[in-house]
């Protein structure tokens, strides 16, 4: 399906920006920027506006999210935005009782344990997000109308994630219980994933309907498979999820053409898949439906880049607990970065995780200039 007219895609607003041209394989003038949970809590400006607001109110209040999205981008000149949300909104929003406790994560009412727990949570019916997303949908089209040729990032939790968090009723080290139940009970669990996979697939294509120019899919907790348990129990849902999002395009007229030649190129909306410990399993996460693989700080670019055949852009992987060290130490640690990305058709690069809390925000900044000055100045080959 064709993007409305009005998208920024599909007006050309944010079709050529750095961040799209590299999920699309090519490379920009400057590496593209941007930080997985670059807003939150290392803002003092994120820090007051949330006083007195639950987590998940302020997602669902369209002008405080987006002005939380707004901010590390004003601050930082990152190339992208990503909406202020979470992956557990959408379950939320079918109605299951979900709460984020600071310091922890999300934390269910209930876990979903046995095939009678998954009968009862997948007789929510996923068709009321269609009205209950409106506070989503709102914050994005406040947002991209604010970030004008900056693309925003619309982002879901994957299947799996999102799983973990059900049956596990809070965040877990192990998620012993999730991999217990895929396999003792096969067929409750797929009727779980397919379930999930539709609630956070509508999530994802109503941001990017709403505006987004790219969507990422955190399987945050995948790491945890291996890559059998992951192909087996868990691919054919992050599939699904994507399929939600993977018919979306838009026409390009392409640079110096006249649109009444009708030259124009049909591309679809930019799809990344990022994982946590997920080395063993890049290669599956791209087959899902990925175009961009993102990587954590565990496995080097040049390294993710050879197992992923050599045909994939990749993001990443800067170690955030180097944030914290002295800039010598960090800066070298770019540099090796962005050379290993080098290897890849494109980078966009970003951190192995989400920025830590305690993160001082200047460093964040200087880290952008950085990247922008120093791959401007060394072009691809
Ligand atoms: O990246 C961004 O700037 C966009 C915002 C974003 C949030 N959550 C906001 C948030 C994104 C992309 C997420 C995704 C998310 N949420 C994931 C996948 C990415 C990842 O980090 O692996 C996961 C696993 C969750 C679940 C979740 N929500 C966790 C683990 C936490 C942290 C709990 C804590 O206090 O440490 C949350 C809460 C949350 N989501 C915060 C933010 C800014 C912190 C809330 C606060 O300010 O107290």
């Amino acid at each position: 399906m064709n993007l409305d007219a009005q998208h920024p895609l599909a007006t050309g607003l944010t079709a050529d920006s750095r961040l799209i041209r590299a999920y699309q394989g090519t490379r920009p003038d400057k590496t593209p920027v941007w930080f997985m949970r670059q807003a939150g809590r290392s803002l003092p400006e994120y820090r007051s506006l949330r006083v007195g607001t639950r987590m998940l109110d302020a997602c669902l209040e369209p002008e405080m999210a987006s002005e939380i999205t707004l901010q590390p981008v004003r601050r930082h000149n990152v190339d992208a935005g990503i909406l202020f949300s979470d992956i557990v909104i959408p379950l939320k929003l079918v109605g299951v009782d979900v709460e984020i406790v600071a310091g922890m994560g999300p934390v269910l009412g209930k876990a979903v344990r046995t095939k009678k727990d998954v009968a009862e949570l997948t007789a929510l019916d996923p068709s009321v997000l269609d009205t209950t997303l409106a506070p989503i949908r709102a914050a994005v089209a406040r947002t991209v109308a604010e970030l004008g040729s900056t693309p925003l990032i619309g982002f879901a939790g994957a299947p799996f994630t999102l799983a973990a968090y059900l049956v596990e009723g809070g965040p877990s080290k192990d998620h012993i219980h999730a991999r217990t139940l895929m396999h003792a009970d096969p067929d409750a669990w797929a009727e779980l994933m397919a379930w999930t996979a539709e609630v956070t697939g509508r999530f994802l294509r109503a941001q990017v309907l709403a505006g987004a120019s790219a969507a990422q899919l955190f399987d945050s907790w995948a790491g945890a498979l291996s890559l059998d348990d992951y192909t087996r129990f868990v691919a054919p849902a992050s599939t699904a999820a994507i399929a939600h999002v993977r018919d979306l395009t838009y026409d390009e007229v392409p640079a110096g053409t006249d649109a009444a030649d009708a030259a124009s190129v049909r591309r679809n909306v930019p799809v990344v898949h990022f994982g946590v410990g997920t080395g063993e399993l890049l290669k599956e996460m791209h087959n899902v439906g990925a175009d961009v693989v993102g990587v954590d700080y565990r496995v080097p670019l040049d390294e993710a880049n050879r197992r992923l055949g050599g045909l994939v852009p990749v993001q990443g992987n800067i170690d955030p607990a180097l944030l914290a060290a002295p800039w010598p130490v960090l800066e070298a640690h770019v540099l090796d970065v962005l050379e290993r990305g080098r290897t890849a058709p494109a980078h966009v690069l970003n951190l192995g995780h989400g920025v830590p809390p305690m993160t001082d925000p200047n460093v964040l900044t200087r880290l952008v200039s950085f990247v922008h000055e120093v791959t401007a100045a060394t072009p691809a080959a």
